[in-house]
C-alpha cells in the first residue's frame, strides 16, 4: 500500500479557518470512502498564530510545512493585527513560507464554471468552457533584484531602483513547470516577455525556446509581448492554454485573468517549489482571496476557492487525477443545482452558507459514487 500523504492545514485568520473546515470534511471524506491516506495535521498561522504563540509561523509549525507533502493555507491577516510593523505581521507568514519551501512557481487557473458564465466582466460566448493556467515565475525578477533601493543624489533629488534579474536556471525551472502542465491539458505554452525592450525578456525568450527544443519539442510553443497578452486576454481569452511569465508580469496577468471568471471566492491557486532528493515537490496550496474580515464569522463564506484549491493539491501534488475531477465535479454540480454562497448569488439561485455548501458537496460526492 502506498504511504499515506502528509497534509498539513493552516487555517489561518478571518474565513479561513471557516472554509478550511468544509475542505477538511472532504478530504475526510476521500479518505473514508475512496481509500486515500491522509495524515492530516492543523497548525496556527498569521494572526492566530501572533495571538498564541508570539509569531506569525513559528518554527515548529514551519519545520512541519518543510515536511510535509502538501500545504493547505486558508487566508491571513485582519485590521486587528493591522498596527503591527511590517516585519511581525501576519503576512510575514506568507513570505517565509514560500522562501523557506522555495517556492517559485505560482499557478493560477482561470476556469469559467458553465453555471457561472454570466459572471464575468465579458461576454458569455468570449469566455464560455474558458481554462487557462497562468504559471508566474514568483521568487525572482524585479520585486527581488539587485540593486534595489531608494537614494538621494548630490543635487539632493531622490532616486527609486528596482532591478528585473533572472537567471538560465530560473528561468528553465519555471518554465518546465509550464511544459510539464501543458502535456497534462490543451499542449500548448505561450511564453510571456518583453523582449523587445529588456535584456531579461531576451534570455527568458531564448531559454524558454532552448528547453522547449531540448526537452518538450511536441509541445506547442508560442512568445507574446506582455502589453499584447494583457490585450488578448480580453479579446479572445480562448485562445491560451498555458501561459508563463515572469514575477511582474504575471501578477498583473494572473489577476486580469482572474477577473474573466467573475468572483473571488472561486479561485483557488498552487505554489511549487523545487524537487528534494527523493523527488518530493514541495507545495503550497490557498485560494486566491484574503481573510475577508467584513464578512468572518458570519458562515457565509464560498469555501469553492479552497477546495479547488485542494483539488490541485490531489492532481498535482498525489496524481490523483480521478478524485481531483470527482470534487471539480462536485462543484460544478452544486452549481449547476443553483445552489451559490452570498458572493456568487444570481437571479433564481439559492442562497446557502458555507457549512450548507459543503454539505451538498458532500450529498454529491455521495451519490456520484
Ligand atoms: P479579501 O480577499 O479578504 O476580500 C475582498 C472582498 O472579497 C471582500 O469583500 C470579501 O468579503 C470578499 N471575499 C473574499 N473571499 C471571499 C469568500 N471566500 N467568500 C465570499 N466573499 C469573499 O481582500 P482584502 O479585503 O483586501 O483583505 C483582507 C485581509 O486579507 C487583509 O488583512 C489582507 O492583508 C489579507 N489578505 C490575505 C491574503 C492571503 O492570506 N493570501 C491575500 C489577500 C489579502
Ligand atoms: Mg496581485
Amino acid at each position: 500500500m502506498a504511504a499515506n500523504k502528509n497534509i498539513l492545514m493552516l487555517p489561518g485568520d478571518g474565513v479561513g479557518p471557516e472554509v478550511v473546515a468544509e475542505v477538511r470534511r472532504v478530504a475526510d471524506w476521500l479518505a473514508a470512502e475512496r481509500a486515500v491516506g491522509f495524515d492530516i495535521a492543523e497548525g496556527l498561522v498569521g494572526g492566530a498564530a501572533i495571538d498564541a504563540e508570539g509569531a506569525p509561523i513559528s518554527e515548529a509549525t514551519m519545520q512541519k510545512a518543510m515536511d510535509a507533502d502538501a500545504v493547505l493555507l486558508g487566508a491571513v491577516g485582519g485590521p486587528k493585527w493591522d498596527g503591527l510593523p511590517f516585519e511581525q505581521k501576519p503576512e510575514r507568514a506568507l513570505l517565509r513560507l514560500r522562501k523557506d519551501m522555495e517556492l517559485f512557481a505560482n499557478l493560477r487557473p482561470a476556469m469559467v464554471f458553465d453555471a457561472l458564465v454570466d459572471s464575468s466582466s465579458l461576454k458569455p460566448d468570449l469566455v464560455r468552457g474558458l481554462d487557462i493556467m497562468i504559471v508566474r515565475e514568483l521568487t525572482g525578477g524585479v520585486y527581488f533584484g539587485e540593486p534595489r533601493g531608494i537614494e538621494t543624489l548630490p543635487d539632493g533629488q531622490r532616486r527609486g531602483v528596482n532591478t528585473q534579474v533572472y537567471t538560465t536556471e530560473e528561468i528553465r525551472r519555471v518554465a518546465a513547470v509550464a511544459f510539464e502542465l501543458a502535456r497534462k491539458r490543451g499542449n500548448r505554452v505561450c511564453s510571456v516577455e518583453k523582449a523587445n525592450v529588456m535584456e531579461a525578456g531576451v534570455l527568458w525568450r531564448e531559454e524558454v525556446q532552448r528547453l522547449h527544443d531540448e526537452s518538450y519539442p511536441n509541445v506547442e510553443l508560442t512568445h507574446m509581448y506582455a502589453d499584447n497578452c494583457a490585450m488578448q486576454l480580453v479579446r479572445r481569452p480562448k485562445q491560451f492554454d498555458v501561459i508563463v511569465t515572469d514575477n511582474l508580469f504575471g501578477d498583473m496577468l494572473s489577476d486580469e485573468a482572474a477577473m474573466l471568471t467573475g468572483s473571488l471566492g472561486m479561485l483557488p491557486s498552487a505554489s511549487l517549489g523545487a524537487a528534494d532528493a527523493t523527488g518530493r515537490r514541495r507545495a503550497l496550496y490557498e485560494p486566491v482571496h484574503g481573510s475577508a474580515p467584513d464578512i468572518a464569522g458570519q458562515g457565509i463564506a464560498n469555501p469553492l476557492a479552497t477546495l479547488l484549491s485542494f483539488a490541485m493539491m490531489l492532481r498535482y501534488s498525489f496524481d490523483l487525477d480521478s478524485e481531483a475531477r470527482l470534487v471539480e465535479q462536485a462543484v460544478e454540480a452544486v452549481l449547476a443545482r443553483g445552489l451559490r454562497t452570498a458572493d456568487i448569488v444570481q437571479e433564481g439561485t439559492t442562497t446557502v452558507s458555507t457549512r450548507e455548501m459543503g454539505d451538498a458537496l458532500l450529498e454529491q460526492l455521495s451519490s456520484a459514487v
